[in-house]
C-alpha cells in the first residue's frame, strides 16, 4: 500500500478480490470478465493507485485489445527488421473507411492525415493557429490537458462552463457569445465530452460552428472517445454537420480509447476539410518531424479499423452492462452519490455534492477509506467541485467490489 494511506481495506484485500474473479466466457464468446494482472507492466494507472487500491482513474481499460490488433502487431514483429518505415496509403484509407462505416460520414481521402497522439496534435494546432497571449476557449468541466498544455504554451485559457440542469449538460451559447474578442483564436470541443460522457447533438454542433465562424475562431474537435457511443446512440463528427463546421473545424481522433492502445502512444489521425488549414497544420507537423508514425502505430491503427472480429461491439455491450451496474448500485444504495449516465465511453461522472464534503475530504474518503483511486472532479475546472470521475473499463466483479467498498466507507 502507498505510504500514508489509511485504508479500511486490510492488506491484500484487493488482490484477493481480484484473484477470486475469473468468470466464464460470456455468451458472445468474449471474456471481459477475466481479471488480467497488469503488475510489472509500468502501468501508470496501477503504479500511482498503489498496491492495495482499486485503480479506477486514468482512461485506459483493463481489457486486452482486439485480437486482430494483437495478431497484426505480432506478425509484424515476426518479420524481424524494424527499419525506417513510410506511412502506407492503407493507413489513411483505413481511417476514411472507418469514418464511413462507424459514423456514416463519407470523408474525402485527402482530408485525412496522421496525428502524433491527440493531445500532441492539439498542441501542434495551438502552435499553428495561435500565438502566445492569444485566447483559447474550453468548456469545463472538461479533460484537463486542453488547458494544461495551452497554458504551458503561453496561451490564455478562457472558460465557457457547461450548464448542468436536471441531470443533463448543455452548452452555454449566450455565455460563449460574450467571450469573443480580437485575441480569441480557438475553441476546443470535446466530442464526445470527457468527463461528462455527452454525445453532442447535431443542432448543438451546427450552432457552435456558426458562432465560431462568425467570430473567426477555429474549432478543434477531440473525437478520441467517438467509437464508444453506447446504447445504439450515434457520435456525430463535428466537421460533418455543416459547411461552416467543415470550414472552421479540425478533428483529432484515433483507436486509442476504443481499442485500448494508449501505451502505444501516437495512434491518432486528423481530418481537416479546409485545404489551407490542412496545409498549414501538416506543415507544422513536418517542421517538427512529428509526421512519421511508428510501426506499431501504423499496424495497430490499420488492424483496428479493418477488424472484423466483432470485438468492439462486444466490448461496448459489456461497458453498457457496467454502466447499468453503477447506475443501479447508486439507485439502490442511496449514499449521497448521483452518477451521470454516460452516453459514450467508460468514464462515469459522479455527483457527490450531497455528501457535503470539501473536495480534499471527498478525495480522502475515496482514496484512503474506500481504497478506490479516482480522478478528482476539481481538476476538470469550473463545475467539477463536488464531483469525481470513475473509470469503469474493468471486469464487472472489480467494479462491484469497488462500489461495495465505497458504500462501506461512506
Ligand atoms: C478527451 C481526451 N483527449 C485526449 C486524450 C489523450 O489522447 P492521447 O493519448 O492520444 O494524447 C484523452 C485521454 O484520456 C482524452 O480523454
Amino acid at each position: 500500500m502507498a505510504a500514508g494511506a489509511a485504508s479500511l481495506l486490510p492488506a491484500g484485500a484487493v488482490t484477493s478480490i481480484l484473484q477470486g474473479c475469473s468468470a466464464p466466457v460470456s455468451e458472445d464468446g468474449w471474456n471481459f470478465d477475466e481479471v488480467i494482472d497488469r503488475s510489472g507492466t509500468w502501468s501508470i494507472k496501477y503504479g500511482r493507485a498503489g498496491e492495495n487500491r482499486f485503480a479506477m482513474w486514468i482512461a485506459d481499460m483493463d481489457f486486452r485489445t482486439d485480437p486482430a490488433v494483437r495478431k497484426a502487431l505480432q506478425e509484424r514483429l515476426d518479420r524481424d527488421v524494424l527499419g525506417y518505415t513510410s506511412t502506407p496509403e492503407e493507413f489513411f484509407e483505413a481511417v476514411r473507411a472507418w469514418e464511413e462505416k462507424q459514423h456514416g460520414w463519407n470523408v474525402p481521402l485527402e482530408w485525412v492525415g496522421y496525428a502524433p497522439g491527440v493531445i500532441s496534435a492539439i498542441n501542434q494546432a495551438y502552435l499553428t493557429f495561435s500565438r502566445a497571449g492569444d485566447k483559447i476557449i474550453v468548456q469545463p468541466p472538461v479533460y484537463d490537458h486542453f488547458r494544461m498544455y495551452a497554458e504551458r504554451l503561453g496561451r490564455e485559457v478562457v472558460d465557457n462552463p457547461l450548464i448542468f440542469e436536471n441531470g443533463k449538460y448543455r452548452m452555454d451559447f449566450d455565455g460563449l457569445e460574450r467571450l469573443f474578442d480580437g485575441r480569441t483564436k480557438m475553441l476546443v470541443l470535446c466530442n464526445p465530452h470527457n468527463p461528462c460522457g455527452i454525445l453532442w447533438d447535431k443542432e448543438t454542433l451546427i450552432r457552435l460552428a456558426e458562432i465560431c465562424e462568425k467570430h473567426g475562431v477555429i474549432v478543434i474537435s477531440d473525437e478520441i472517445h467517438a467509437d464508444l457511443a453506447l446504447y445504439g446512440k450515434t457520435h456525430i463528427p463535428f466537421c460533418s454537420v455543416s459547411d461552416a463546421a467543415a470550414r472552421v473545424g479540425l478533428i483529432f481522433g484515433g483507436p486509442t480509447k476504443a481499442f485500448n492502445l494508449a501505451g502505444l502512444s501516437g495512434t491518432a489521425f486528423c481530418i481537416i476539410p479546409d485545404e489551407e488549414k490542412r496545409e498549414k497544420y501538416l506543415g507544422t507537423l513536418s517542421a517538427a518531424k512529428l509526421d512519421e508514425p511508428s510501426i506499431p502505430t501504423i499496424v495497430s491503427t490499420i488492424a483496428a479499423y479493418t477488424s472484423e472480429t466483432g470485438w468492439l461491439p462486444a466490448l461496448k455491450k459489456y461497458l453498457e452492462g457496467n454502466v447499468d451496474c453503477i447506475m443501479d448500485f447508486f439507485r439502490k444504495n442511496e449514499v449521497g452519490i448521483g452518477p451521470v449516465r454516460p452516453e459514450a465511453s467508460f468514464l462515469v461522472w459522479l455527483d457527490c455534492r450531497n455528501l457535503g464534503l470539501s473536495q480534499d475530504k471527498l478525495m480522502e474518503l475515496f482514496r484512503d477509506k474506500a481504497g478506490v483511486y479516482l480522478n478528482n472532479g476539481a481538476s476538470y475546472g469550473t463545475g467539477g467541485e463536488g464531483f469525481v470521475r470513475i473509470n469503469i473499463g474493468c471486469p464487472r466483479s472489480v467494479l462491484q467490489a469497488a462500489l461495495e467498498s465505497i458504500k462501506t466507507a461512506i
